[in-house]
């Protein structure tokens, strides 16, 4: 099974960034982890601030992938163009948060994308990867 992880703008900064709410390991760590803990699957990753190149992302692995792990960042509450980028692939989409958005600011509780997407995890802090993977795997052994 092939999946991608797909975070978007500042979370090349995990580890630095903000560690009381996105705590202190940085992503490329979590991310050997994760491969680890899965060794089955071939898991690609991809990191970019910049909301076109997501999309260009989402389209390029969209049609072949069997499932993407989607952290857009802030754009999560604003881009239209990532909510139809998602409507336009055929690989379904979980939404994942780090922090727990709806106890945030009132700006994080609207997600552009959820209603494209599988579903939403947020909360969970960097485990919230590996629970969009138990996703993927389970929905292919069913
Ligand atoms: C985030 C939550 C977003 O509101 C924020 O803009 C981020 C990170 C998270 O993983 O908790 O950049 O997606």
């Amino acid at each position: 099974m092939k999946l991608h992880i797909i975070n978007g703008p500042n979370l090349n900064l995990l580890g630095k960034r903000e560690p009381e709410t996105y705590g202190i390991q940085p992503f490329a760590e979590y991310y050997d982890t994760l491969k680890s803990r899965f060794p089955s699957i071939v898991l690609s990753y991809y990191q970019s601030n910049v909301e076109g190149e997501l999309i260009n992302k989402l389209h390029e692995v969209g049609f072949e992938s069997d499932g993407i792990i989607l952290n857009a960042g802030a754009y999560t509450h604003t881009s239209i163009a990532i909510h139809d980028a998602i409507a336009a692939i055929t690989t379904p989409v979980v939404e994942v948060h780090i922090s727990n958005v709806y106890a945030r600011e009132e700006f994080r509780h609207v997600s552009l994308i959820t209603s494209k997407c599988a579903g939403l995890i947020t909360g969970f802090g960097m485990e919230g990867y590996a629970m969009a993977l138990g996703y993927f795997v389970h929905q292919n052994t069913k």
